[in-house]
């Protein structure tokens, strides 16, 4: 969809900013440029909407190489988002994401009526219409910011660094935001970032940059992290890359065993009888209730009367990761995690040695579909 063939950008005070890159853009995915500072991320972007020009190479839109796009032109088609979201402080909120709308050319009624539509879509109150952006908190003015470049509902959208000025909360929130807003527009978006945790919980492709503008990797969030190029890529997706690489398998993927489930009513002579060391009691539901530890289960009676450990968090078979069982297992105070179906309901337990054996069959997987010559 957008194509880079070949292409470099020369200043004339030395500096290669992107070094010939070849790179093609699915239509209606989400691919992230990342890297370090000063590695060419924002002038590949400005590339494809002609605020920069090329030295050399070839960029094409659908085909078409933009130099033969009238800029003002092919920049109707591409919307952009930067940090700070750059809103014009003198304007209303909704004045400012009527911007583009109105230099198109559409009467003021049907600009405003489109931009209160926006406002509703990123998610905020139809109340702020009317406020400056001033009035407005970072993370508000970046969904305006939003809001704005989808004015004449552009194909593609080009984000430079979109969430970095906000607090971890806001940006997670978003993010969020902006999976469930792609979910619905299925624009094609180059988003830059240098933050690799961004990248591989928005992207559906990344390319890795390294300083000169040169292009390391361009790959699946999922292969980046099975097998990274070079030892740059492998130091820039971190030491935790096996704990992140899990947030890719399914929990429905993940062992189960049947593990020490009993019911309340249980007699505790019997539940002493297992020799687990943990017991996880449930309901009639098979809902789980709690974890019990057999040393100190008294004598007689049923489970019932026993004092219950809370569970910590379960994770859930449909929907949820591994990445979710670990982090449940590591908490758990057996150790152990619990799988629950989508009425809750205990299917098994797992523990986190067992989840290991899931990263090596992830890593085999990916192995079979690697074309840079496998693991760094
Ligand atoms: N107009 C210019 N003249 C000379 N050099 C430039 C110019 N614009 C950018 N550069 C240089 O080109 C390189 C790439 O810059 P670019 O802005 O694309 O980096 P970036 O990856 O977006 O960095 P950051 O993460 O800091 O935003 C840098 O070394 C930068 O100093
Ligand atoms: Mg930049």
């Amino acid at each position: 969809m957008i194509r880079f063939d070949a292409v470099s950008k020369n200043y004339p005070n030395g500096t290669t900013a992107v070094d010939e890159l070849s790179l093609e853009l699915a239509e209606g995915g989400i691919t992230v440029l990342v890297g370090p500072s000063g590695c060419g991320k924002t002038t590949t972007l400005r590339m494809i909407n002609r605020m920069v020009e090329p030295t050399a190479g070839t960029v094409s839109l659908r085909g078409q190489d933009i130099r033969d796009v009238h800029a003002p032109e092919l920049r109707r088609g591409i919307g952009y988002v930067i940090q700070h979201a750059g809103l014009f402080p003198h304007r209303t909120i909704l004045d400012n994401i009527a911007t583009v709308p109105l230099l198109l050319g559409w009467s003021k009624k049907k600009a405003r009526a489109r931009a209160a539509e926006l406002l509703e879509l990123v998610g905020l109150p139809a109340e702020m219409a009317t406020r400056y952006p001033n009035q407005l908190s970072g993370g508000q003015q970046q969904r305006v910011g939003v809001a704005r470049a989808l004015g004449a509902d552009p194909p593609v959208l080009l984000m430079d660094e979109p969430f970095s000025a906000v607090d971890p909360i806001v940006r997670a929130e978003l993010q969020a935001e902006f999976i469930r807003l792609q979910k619905e527009l299925h624009k094609t978006i180059v988003f830059v970032t240098h933050d690799i945790d961004e990248a591989i919980k928005l992207g559906d492709n990344i390319a890795v940059f390294r300083t000169g503008g040169k292009l390391a990797q361009f790959d699946t969030p999922e292969r980046l992290l099975a097998h990274p190029a070079d030892d740059f890529v492998a130091g820039f997706v971190g030491q935790d890359r096996g704990i992140r690489r899990l947030s890719f398998v399914k929990a429905g993927e993940v062992p189960l065993r049947e593990g020490p489930v009993l019911t309340t009513t249980t007699a505790v002579a019997q539940a002493r009888a297992t020799d687990e060391p943990w017991i996880l009691v449930v309901d009639d539901a098979r809902r789980p209730l709690g974890w019990v530890e057999a040393a100190a289960i008294p004598q007689g009676g049923t489970l019932a009367d026993a004092t219950l450990t809370p569970l910590g968090h379960t994770f859930s078979l449909v929907g949820d990761s591994a990445r979710a069982a670990l982090d449940a297992a590591l908490l758990s105070p057996s150790r152990l995690a619990v799988g629950v179906d989508v009425d809750g309901a205990v299917i098994g337990v797992v523990d986190a040695y067992e989840l290991s054996a899931v990263i090596a069959v992830a890593k085999a997987e990916a192995a079979a579909g690697t074309t840079d010559g496998g693991d760094a």
